[in-house]
């Protein structure tokens, strides 16, 4: 019979322990230990036949350099069976070189991933001028899990329905405002986002939307320096909006972000667990367990 274990660093602990009881395990850390020049060693606590890592990929450099190390440790061991959860994948948004001599990041570290794992597992996998995250892993299987589902259900569960306007801040989030839309039975707009600067965003909104006295639930996939959600909030507050939420796949902004987006207008921001955040309510780890349980009977 082959052995199957779940595995997180220190930085995943909480979601690996909610995956690891939705899936019937614990889940074990793996070690890394910090030379005082910065190098790092990685000990894996046992090796099974297919090992399981969670890891989200925030604040990815030092967490990529972990992962890749971490892969050798359990192939060394004699795993045949590498499966990397990384319920936020970074460097997905630099999929092509906007000016002369940038890397494409995004084929970059799939090639790095592809290199140690079998199997990618994410989230909300920000896939824009590609369209499907098998194009960005050719070689290896891959799974991108819609969140829709799981945000719709806890929206819902506070007060959003048929009222509701799901709104994108940009064309590129229509693909999951629309199923957000869909699932909680309301109706759905999106933007267009006009860029200047890392926090200088401005979004024309088209006029149709019957904002005024309705609840708006703004949408995004990333809320990174807050530039973005900051100007659909503050458009639908001038609008007159009844009430503003923000529901995020991925929080990857800080403590004085979230305050500018209350101020702005939202009553609440809900993140999902995909990124350890003090926003987070929304659980992922049903979502997961679904596509993992197939690992268990293999
Ligand atoms: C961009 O295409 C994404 O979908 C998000 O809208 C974007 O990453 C948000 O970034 P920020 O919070 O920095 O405006």
């Amino acid at each position: 019979m082959t052995s199957v274990a779940l595995y997180t660093f220190a930085h995943g602990a909480a979601g690996a322990a909610e995956l690891g009881s939705a899936l019937g395990f614990d889940a074990r850390q793996i070690d890394v230990h910090t030379f005082p020049d910065g190098e790092s060693l990685v000990r894996v606590p046992s090796v099974p036949d297919t090992a399981i890592v969670y890891c989200p990929l925030d604040r990815p450099n030092e967490k990529l350099i972990a992962l890749m190390l971490a892969a050798d440790a359990f192939r060394r061991g004699g795993a045949r069976r590498l499966v990397l959860v990384a319920p936020y994948l970074c460097y997905m948004r630099q999929d092509k070189a906007f000016h002369a001599g940038e890397a494409v990041s995004q084929q970059a570290v799939s090639r790095l991933l592809s290199a140690c794992f079998d199997r990618v597992v994410t989230v909300d996998a920000h896939l824009h001028r590609v369209s499907s995250i098998g194009e960005v892993f050719p070689g290896i299987e891959a799974d991108n899990l819609l969140a829709a589902k799981a945000i719709a259900h806890f929206a819902a569960e506070k007060g959003h329905g048929k009222q509701t306007i799901v709104l994108g801040p940009d064309e590129e989030s229509v693909q999951w405002v629309a199923q957000l839309a869909d699932e909680l039975g309301a109706r759905h707009a999106v933007g267009r986002k006009i860029r200047r600067g890392d926090q200088d965003v401005e979004i024309e909104f088209p006029d149709d939307p019957d904002v005024a006295g309705n609840p708006v639930l703004v949408v995004d996939d990333i809320v990174s320096s807050g530039g973005t959600i900051l100007s659909a909030v503050s458009a639908m507050k001038e609008r007159g909006a009844a009430t503003i939420h923000v529901a995020v796949t991925h929080a990857l902004f800080g403590k004085a972000v979230e305050e500018k987006i209350l101020f702005a207008g939202a009553s609440a921001i809900w993140s999902t667990t995909s990124v350890p955040h003090q926003t987070n309510t929304i659980s992922l780890a049903g979502i997961l367990a679904e596509v993992l349980r197939r690992e268990l009977n293999e």
